[in-house]
């Protein structure tokens, strides 16, 4: 499997400016059952540093820019979300970072399921043990 999954969302924009649709089960992957969005991020702050066990993501700077890094156990990838329509995929049981938000980013993230913590793996060794079995 890919680590780095990115979507092209559709941009329908014309003279008058952007617009991105977007529909579950079509660019989305998955049924969306629930939609976050992280803003107002510090420069010098991190965020994430986690893997879910279940939890399917879609992941799109919609203003600004930030850096995610994935990595799977085995390798590490940095991908810049630098565009608004530019998406990447976050499957279950790939660690992400967050890093380098600017100061106008509005991070949207779509995600597979309702906010349930047990889902969390948020101990990058228990990460390990996990991916290794
Ligand atoms: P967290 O997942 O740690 O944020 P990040 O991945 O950006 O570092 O979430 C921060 C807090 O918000 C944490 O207490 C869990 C809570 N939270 C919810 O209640 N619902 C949600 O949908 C999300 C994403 C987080």
């Amino acid at each position: 499997m890919s680590l780095v999954k990115l979507i092209d969302l559709p941009d329908l924009g014309d003279h008058r400016g952007g617009l991105v649709a977007i529909e579950e089960n079509q660019a989305i992957p998955f049924p969306i059952k629930r939609v976050y969005y992280i803003y107002c991020t510090k420069p010098d702050v991190v965020r994430g540093f986690h893997a879910h066990r279940a939890l399917r993501q879609v992941a799109v700077c919609i203003a600004g820019k930030c850096n995610i890094l994935l990595d799977d156990g085995n390798t590490r990838v940095s991908v810049d979300l630098d565009l608004p329509n530019k998406a990447v995929v976050i499957e279950p049981l790939i660690w992400h970072e967050m890093h380098d938000f600017t100061a106008d980013c509005v991070l949207l993230v779509f995600a597979s399921d309702y906010y349930d913590e047990s889902d969390y793996i948020r101990s990058y060794d228990e990460f390990l043990t996990l991916v290794k079995k």
